[in-house]
């Protein structure tokens, strides 16, 4: 609307926005708006043009809250609470990246930070967005052969985020925002007494990862609506007792087509194939092998830019586990380790690139991605899935009979 002028309207008890004369003129874009009439009146053309380059910003403000029912009580702050991603720990933005898209899908408004109760014990990246023990961590390089206190502790924390991640299964249907769900998730997070490890970690902004259609993994929560025929990825990880649990799913959006259907279950079944082979004695590598095999028969391709990692007092540590073949993890599975599977399978080629916000990773050619984790324990005789589904979680796969 640059270059338009301001209208005439009876605007008798009103101050200009940019001298405080006496006004008869008001923005036309605030009317259209229906913004409220002070702060949008000028006395003149001149103090209209004078303050276009400041004002304008008011629009774009409004036009953010929009996008986020329920926040009508920040109206008077809204760029503090929703605003685009830009980077990893770098101011966020009001206006989306520029960027060579190729999928369809777009970044939308960030919500502001979700806050956790005092009470609730917290990794040490809470605070400032930086983990101070884990990169310096021996466990970067040995595999941790786990007490038995601290498997009874990884039990409860895994059977923790199961059910924030089933709540989240729960409300996932066309016209619920991300953003939403990562409301639920950190709700029944915090009122089982867990911090979501993914919040403020490295900077990450939200409380679990959301990657929907051409995602791969990362997608942060926003206000975009999930449509008809999306998958969706929700990536939960709990913080409690001093050990994380970290699991996903990909769930269907209302009626989705027969080749994202098919996708999604051939992902689910790699999962349970690498699972299948785990016990003491298996090589890590052997992982990888069977992904590859299950996913290229369906002709479907395998991620290899994000693995599966060891867990438990640390978020990410020692195995290294991928996903593709020919991989190159050293080392072989003992009882007592802990480490999560967690293959991405994509519908085209397996490279990914990465969104301008430095976490969103997409397929490059557009097509979808699905994916499933499970956090593992490798016990004497195989393996104990410690997040694997419950009697009570919600039946959302067709291929489980329960
Ligand atoms: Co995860
Ligand atoms: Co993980």
């Amino acid at each position: 609307m640059a270059g338009g002028g301001a209208d005439a309207v009876e605007t008798a008890a009103l101050c200009c926005a940019k001298c405080g004369k006496p006004a008869h003129l008001q923005c036309p874009k605030c009317v259209e708006l229906k913004l409220p009439r002070e702060g949008a009146a000028f006395c003149t053309q001149d103090c209209f043009k004078a303050s276009w380059g400041s004002h304008k910003s008011i629009h774009l403000k409004a036009k953010l809250l929009e996008l986020s029912p329920g926040n009508e009580q920040d109206a008077t702050s809204p760029a503090s609470s929703w605003l685009y991603c830009l980077k990893k720990g770098q101011a966020r933005t009001l206006k989306m990246p520029n960027f060579d898209w190729i999928g369809t899908l777009r970044p939308y408004p960030i919500s502001k930070k979700r806050e956790v109760p005092a009470h609730i014990e917290q990794p040490d990246w809470a605070s400032d967005g930086i983990p101070k023990v884990e990169p310096n961590s021996d466990l970067q390089h040995t595999v941790e052969i786990k007490t038995p206190d601290q498997i009874e502790r990884m039990r409860e924390t895994c059977r923790i985020a199961r059910e924030v991640l089933d709540a989240a299964a729960r409300v996932i249907r066309p016209g619920i925002t991300t953003d939403e769900i990562d409301a639920v998730v950190h709700e029944a997070t915090v009122s089982a007494g867990g911090y979501p490890s993914p919040l403020n970690y490295h900077f990450f902004p939200k409380s679990c990862c959301t990657s929907v259609n051409e995602v791969i993994c990362h997608g942060i929560p926003d206000a975009r609506k999930l449509e008809d025929g999306d998958i969706v990825n929700v990536d939960v990880t709990v913080y409690y007792k001093g050990v994380h649990g970290d699991l996903n799913e990909t769930f269907f959006v209302g009626n989705v087509d027969e080749a994202s259907q098919r996708l999604v279950q051939c992902t689910y079944e790699c999962l349970e194939k690498a699972i299948s082979i785990v016990k003491p004695g298996v090589r890590f590598r052997e992982v990888g092998e069977v992904i590859n095999r299950h996913a290229l028969m369906s002709g479907f391709s395998v991620v290899k830019s994000y693995c599966g990692h060891g867990i438990g007092e640390l978020f990410h540590c020692a195995p290294n586990i991928p996903h593709y073949a020919r991989n190159k993890a050293v080392g072989i599975m003992k009882a007592g380790q802990t480490f999560t599977i967690e293959p991405m399978i994509n519908a085209g080629v397996w490279r990914d690139r990465m969104w301008p916000d430095g976490w969103t990773a997409v397929t490059v050619d557009g097509k979808c991605s699905a994916q499933f984790e499970h956090t593992l324990l490798v016990t004497e005789t195989g393996v104990e899935v410690l997040t694997a589904r419950l009697p009570t979680s919600p039946n959302v796969f067709p291929w489980i009979h329960s």
